[in-house]
């Protein structure tokens, strides 16, 4: 613990309005605040400092005015860390993760905090034909393509510029025929910690060759604290009037269906647990919330596609995104066997919930989807807000 980075913040620093921008006054919070219970741990950097694949790996931390604090590893681009206060000015980590980086390299690592791609979610009997060709890819999921195949963006190490003390910036390129995916891929992440307490993610790419692209992050979050219990006492509202259903192997059936009068219907704040278990198709196929909403407002403008919140920490996280989809995706595989999880938690089933912004699953194969097709002397683009606020007692 000899160099954990401890993080002591002091109660009403964060909150939905007011933010400290005075270091005095800031300093004198730190040291006023009660530095046992408000103790939170950024993971060891060492434990990120390796060599993988012939490229070296490391933490970077970004921090905001608030103190808010991010960790991110060039690993998978993922997210280890994200804390942000509670109602009682308590720090709490809300994403779920691991202590070292070989916890992200295990088997049944499920995507903790990653950047995913070529294509995030499902692609159909792993395969699909582009102007006239047929593509082959590794079938990673009970014969479906999952998140970019075994070695998709999550698991190569990226370049990483920590372009100031907010700004970490992340580029890799994901060469021709990578995991079964045509043309050199040039890919940039730009993670970004704002002052009004957001992660903002800005995903761009670049193709020599036409190709398919949906990128996301996978973080996990529990907005009770990670490894805290369950997230279905969380409650979520998520703008969309439409889901796409899926077949038992989580494929979209091609139908957009309307939320009304379905669990599925959360276009007004309702508790996640209340309707996980309903006697529901859709819900015995996902074992749970693992489906893609159709954004009501399905511009490529910024727009909020969910709020979610926990009544027990008053944390709450909206997501903003220019993406026309959105996977709630309930945690509902997290099994409590895990491994190195941070303080030598195990996650159990549900005990964190995953956001991510997309194009809809399986759109290579589904014409009426919005189109996921780069060709070259396009730019992809894609911006994603993960914000946090806290709502004061
Ligand atoms: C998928 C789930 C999958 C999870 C972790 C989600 O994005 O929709 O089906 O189990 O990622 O692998």
């Amino acid at each position: 613990m000899k160099t954990n980075l401890l993080i002591v913040l002091a109660a009403g620093v964060f909150s939905l309005s007011a933010c400290t921008n005075n270091p005095e006054k800031q300093s004198a919070q730190n040291a006023s605040s009660d530095s046992v219970s408000n103790q939170v741990m950024i993971p060891e950097k060492s434990n990120f400092q390796t060599t993988i694949d012939g490229k070296q790996t490391d933490l970077y931390v970004l921090t905001n005015q608030n103190d808010m604090k991010v960790a991110i590893t060039n690993y998978g681009g993922r997210i280890v860390s994200i804390i942000v206060p509670d109602k009682d000015g308590k720090m709490v980590d809300v994403n779920l993760g691991y202590e070292k980086v070989s916890g992200y390299q295990q088997a049944n690592e499920p995507y903790f905090g990653a950047l995913i791609g070529r294509y995030g979610n499902r692609i159909g009997n792993a395969q699909f034909t582009l102007d006239g060709k047929a593509y082959k890819l590794p079938a990673n999921d009970n014969g479906q393509s999952l998140h970019g195949g075994p070695k998709g963006f999550h698991a190569q190490v990226w370049d990483a510029k920590k372009i100031n003390d907010y700004t970490l910036e992340l580029t890799y390129l994901s060469k021709d025929g990578e995991e079964g995916y045509p043309g050199n891929l040039n890919v940039k992440v730009v993670y970004s910690l704002t002052n009004d307490n957001a992660i903002k993610m800005d995903y761009t790419a670049t193709t020599d060759k036409a190709t398919v692209v949906n990128l996301t992050n996978h973080a996990y979050f529990n907005l009770n604290g990670e490894g805290n219990g369950s997230i279905n006492n969380h409650v979520l509202l998520i703008n969309a009037d439409k889901f796409t259903p899926v077949n038992a192997s989580l494929i979209p059936t091609g139908e957009l269906k309307s939320v009304k009068g379905t669990p599925f219907d959360f276009t007004t704040p309702t508790a996640i647990g209340q309707r996980v278990d309903a006697d529901d198709e859709q819900l015995k196929f996902g074992k749970g919330y693992d489906h893609n909403f159709a954004l009501t407002n399905s511009s490529t403008e910024l727009k909020q596609a969910a709020l979610v919140s926990s009544p027990q920490t008053g944390i709450t996280l909206e997501v903003l995104t220019t993406e026309p989809g959105i996977q709630f995706y309930g945690g509902n595989f997290l099994d409590g066997k895990l491994t190195d999880g941070k303080g030598g938690k195990k996650y159990e089933h549900r005990s964190g919930f995953c956001l991510e912004t997309q194009h809809f699953p399986d759109s290579p194969n589904q014409t009426s989807f919005p189109s996921t097709v780069l060709k070259p002397g396009e730019t992809y683009s894609s911006t994603t807000l993960y914000k946090f606020a806290t709502k004061q007692q």
